[in-house]
């Protein structure tokens, strides 16, 4: 709580700052050349100076404790499941037009006397038979804005402001708001490659403000007397992550739905969502990271585009009060975001930029897909099959793929049909 107290003075000592005309922010870096010098911590190093030269050492001491570090100085640790979970689920077998069968699970959960919901909807493709793999990802504008079918459950949650959500009115999602983001999720066309498509509403878990933690999932975890989390416990990003874990469990109850094949895909705030999603949870087969920038794919010694300093003052309850520490700090970190795709070896993961999202810095998210094939090269697993980074969308896929495609910061078409690419390689369909 200190920590985030800081976090806003400091924000309000920059807005009178910029207001006396001195500039509220260092300026943003987009010049190759003044990226700073810098070292990234060695994933296969221990702490202790160990050299990680085998599968074992890597699974027994080093990924056990480079996930400490990331949860102790960046996301925070988040508990395990809640004390009771209930589903209750709807189903229509005849969704889009006889091409789909649409589930959606509300699931209450509850913990020392409080609970929360969460409402899931999952689209499989229709008529096929046994289980089915899945893309699950989170969504942000409510589950009812991902495709314009009027049997999706309009959500009721708080939602951010119209300006960044057509057909939001005073936080709350009208009927207008139906589909307004279909453009980021072609399930028709993912359908037709056989996938299933999964997602659950960001704000269901935390709405995306910060109110020092009062809303959303923290308060059902707060030990008496707790009213914040501690320095090194769970952020939003953290929260959204094991949202994301709850989704899992439910497929794991579900016979339509391999849960063996599962990727975990996000956009952006939401892809550093995914990244850490897939860490902390190995249950996810697959893990996509579509423009997911700074705090995640992006390595944070680069400094390039948004900073350490700049993404902690504007989203202050994203990451753990800890991580305030690396602001204008990055080489005191013991970690960098190479070891965070690390930490999903030798799962196959996906690193996806875009040619106008400099703010990502398209560069920095390259280099940690880069940098992490020690590790997936250690665990037999293959890596990155580039050099350098490749031409504008070309695509490189392979058990680490990337691709930086034309356009901004945005999931396009492009970037579903790689992913799905990328998924029959390692799902085994040709
Ligand atoms: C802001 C933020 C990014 C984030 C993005 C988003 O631009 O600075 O870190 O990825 O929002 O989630 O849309």
């Amino acid at each position: 709580m200190g920590k985030k107290l800081i976090c806003r003075m400091v924000l309000m000592g920059m807005a009178v700052v910029s207001v006396c005309g001195i500039g509220a922010w260092a300026q943003t870096n987009y010049d190759e050349s003044k990226v700073p010098k810098y070292t990234l911590p060695d994933a296969l190093v221990c702490a202790d100076g160990t050299k990680v030269d085998s599968a074992k050492v890597w699974t027994e001491k080093r990924r056990p404790e480079i996930l400490a570090l990331f949860e102790k100085y960046v996301y925070g640790k988040a508990p395990g499941r809640a004390a009771a979970t209930k589903y209750e689920i709807e189903e229509d077998d005849d969704a889009l037009d006889g091409r789909a069968v649409r589930k959606q699970v509300a699931i209450t959960l509850s913990n020392n006397g409080k609970s929360l919901r969460l409402d899931l909807l999952v689209y499989l493709p229709a008529g096929r038979s046994g289980a089915t793999p899945v893309f699950v990802g989170l969504n942000f504008g409510g589950n009812h804005s991902i495709h314009a079918d009027p049997g999706i459950w309009l959500s009721s949650s708080w939602m951010r402001s119209s300006s960044k959500l057509p057909g939001v009115v005073d936080h709350r999602a009208t009927e207008a708001a139906r589909g307004k983001s279909s453009g980021r999720w072609p399930i028709e066309n993912i359908l037709q490659r056989g996938y299933g498509v999964a997602t659950m509403y960001y704000g269901d878990i935390d709405p995306d403000f910060d109110d020092g933690f009062q809303n959303g999932i923290h308060p059902l975890f707060y030990k008496p007397g707790q009213s914040a989390p501690a320095a090194d416990e769970w952020g939003s990003i953290a929260a959204w992550a094991w949202g994301l874990s709850r989704a899992m469990d439910y497929f794991e109850t579900d016979a339509d739905i391999d849960s063996r094949h599962v990727g975990v895909m996000g956009h952006s705030r939401l892809g550093k969502t995914s990244l850490w999603a897939g860490a902390v949870d190995q249950r996810f087969a697959m893990v996509i990271s579509n423009d997911s920038g700074c705090g995640g794919a992006a390595l944070s010694r680069r400094a390039f585009g948004e900073t350490v300093k700049r993404i902690n003052t504007s989203f202050p309850h994203w990451f753990c009060d800890n991580f305030v520490q690396f602001n204008d700090n990055e080489d005191k970190c013991p970690v960098d975001q190479h070891m965070l795709i690390a930490l999903i070896a030798p799962r196959p993961v996906y690193v996806a930029s875009a040619e106008k999202d400099r703010w990502a810095d398209q560069r920095g998210e390259f280099l940690s897909a880069k940098h992490a094939g020690s590790v997936y090269r250690l665990l037999g697993a293959g890596s990155l099959d580039a050099e350098d980074m490749p031409a504008i969308d070309q695509a490189v896929i392979g058990t680490i793929s990337y691709h930086i495609r034309t356009g901004g910061h945005d999931v396009t078409e492009y970037d579903w049909q790689r992913y799905m690419d990328a998924a029959d390689r390692s799902f085994g369909k040709k």
